[in-house]
């Protein structure tokens, strides 16, 4: 297993001695009754990176997220973002994890009775804002930033599958979260959706220095947006590299699996 330092080909510099870390998750560990999801999870995130994670369906790429936000509580271990003890705090005071760390679910799990606008304004009003001005200014520059300004009318059943997930990053941003944690963006995307995402991405992180977790299984995504891949296998992280060092790796099951072949769960 190589143990991370840089990948030198995006902005901003993934960790090294002196970069400050955002996330921390200590040896997490997650039953849902008689099934061991996580068994000590141990993974650090730094200011302004991108992290990929991959690994087998099931093996709790979306549980360790949810963690992150305090949506899942772990049974052993400790979750920190920025600083904050965030399984020792109670459902009331989830309200700044929630600010500085928004979600991007899979399939974006947008209202369909709410046209983008008001899609992407929605955090607004659950967070108290309701000078009318302020919230149009602001979510025209958030879907200006995912180019969708265009579409503020429309409803998301006439959206491509690209367009709702452009608009859940609008929602997302919209708060000027420091970190946004992506489940999937790139399934079921045509390369070409799936490449337009990956520069939003890009551009949340060089224009808002944003900090990401993103869950793909999508290698050419892995290579052109993450500092480092994380890869979650048997509830572990059994691998953590940049990308060249996990293209590198001679542990078979991290082979096997960026290579598509099936006995990594064997
Ligand atoms: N709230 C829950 N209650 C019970 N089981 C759950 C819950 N959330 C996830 N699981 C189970 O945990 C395992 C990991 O799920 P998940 O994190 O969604 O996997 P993935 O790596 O595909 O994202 C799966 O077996 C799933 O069924
Ligand atoms: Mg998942």
């Amino acid at each position: 297993m190589a143990a991370s330092p840089t990948a030198s080909t995006k902005p901003p510099a993934a960790p090294n001695g002196t970069a400050e870390v955002f996330i921390e998750l200590r040896d997490l560990h997650k039953r849902f009754g008689e099934q061991e999801i996580l068994c000590g999870i141990d993974l650090k995130l730094y200011h302004g990176e991108t992290l990929c994670i991959i690994g087998p369906s099931g093996e709790g790429k979306t549980v360790t997220m949810k963690h992150i936000i305090g949506l899942i509580r772990p049974d052993v271990g400790d979750v920190f973002v920025a600083g904050m003890h965030v399984n020792r705090l109670g459902e009331r005071e989830m309200a700044p994890i929630r600010q500085k760390v928004s979600m991007l679910f899979q399939g974006a799990a947008l209202f369909d009775r709410m046209t983008v606008e008001e899609n992407v304004a929605f955090p607004l009003w659950e967070s108290g804002v309701r000078d009318r001005k302020e919230i149009k200014r602001r979510v025209l520059e958030a879907l200006e930033a995912v180019d969708l300004a265009e579409h503020l009318d429309k409803y998301p059943t006439s959206l491509s599958g690209g367009m709702r997930k452009r608009t859940g990053i609008a929602r997302a941003i919209i708060c000027r979260s420091e970190c946004i944690l992506y489940d999937e963006p790139n399934s079921g995307l045509d390369p070409i959706g799936s490449d337009i995402i990956d520069q939003m991405i890009l551009r949340m992180q060089r224009r808002f220095g944003v900090t990401s977790i993103i869950v793909t299984h999508d290698m050419r995504s892995i290579f052109k947006i993450a500092n480092r891949v994380a890869m979650l296998y048997r509830g572990k992280i059994h691998f953590l590299g940049t990308p060249d060092e996990l293209r590198a790796s001679p542990d078979p099951i991290v082979q096997n699996f960026i290579n598509g072949r099936s006995d990594v769960t064997g």
